[in-house]
């Protein structure tokens, strides 16, 4: 695979972005979502990429301490080969360096890979949010590492 890197999301990236998110959920988010990620000032938006393709992203946000896992995804063709991985490392470094103490998400509970990954970074599930998901209505896993 050709070199990778990760850097901050620009609106020239949305079109691939919003590609990926299609290829990713029953309910994606729309251009303006990833939009307002990119500029909201407490917001992080970071896609990873190979050569010139994106190829994953993710989005987060900080409230004081508390950070909060928006959106992650990586494409089809790169999943498997510790893109994600790298994606959320970046960005726990990055909260730590803005002193957030707690980092947050929801998940799926029928998605084992995002589980894993997440369990993978040492987070631990904290509650649930009873049928939070439609196509198919499914509850969310709460998940929180301390960082
Ligand atoms: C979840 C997702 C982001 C993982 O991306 P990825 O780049 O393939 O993940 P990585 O290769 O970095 O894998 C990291 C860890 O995740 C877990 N994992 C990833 N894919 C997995 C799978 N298919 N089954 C089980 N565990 C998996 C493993 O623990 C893996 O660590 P390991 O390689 O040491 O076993 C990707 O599958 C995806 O985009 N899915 C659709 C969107 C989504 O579900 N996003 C998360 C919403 S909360």
């Amino acid at each position: 695979m050709e070199e990778l890197t990760i850097r901050a999301m620009r609106e020239s990236d949305l079109p691939s972005v919003v590609a990926i998110e299609r290829l990713s959920f029953s309910t994606p988010w729309s251009e303006t979502s990833f939009l307002n990620e990119i500029y909201k000032h407490n917001s992080t938006a970071k896609i990873s990429v190979a050569g010139e393709r994106v190829i994953g992203y993710m989005c987060a946000n900080q409230i004081a301490d508390e950070g909060h896992i928006l959106n992650l995804a990586v494409h089809p063709d790169f999943r498997g080969r510790g893109i994600a991985n790298t994606l959320v490392k970046n960005i726990i470094e990055e909260l730590k360096e803005k002193a957030c103490r707690f980092l947050y998400l929801e998940v799926r509970a029928s998605n084992n890979a995002a589980r894993k990954l997440y369990e993978g970074f040492g987070f631990s599930i904290v509650g649930a949010r009873k049928a939070y998901y439609t196509e198919p209505k499914e509850d969310a896993v709460i998940m929180m590492l301390r960082i």
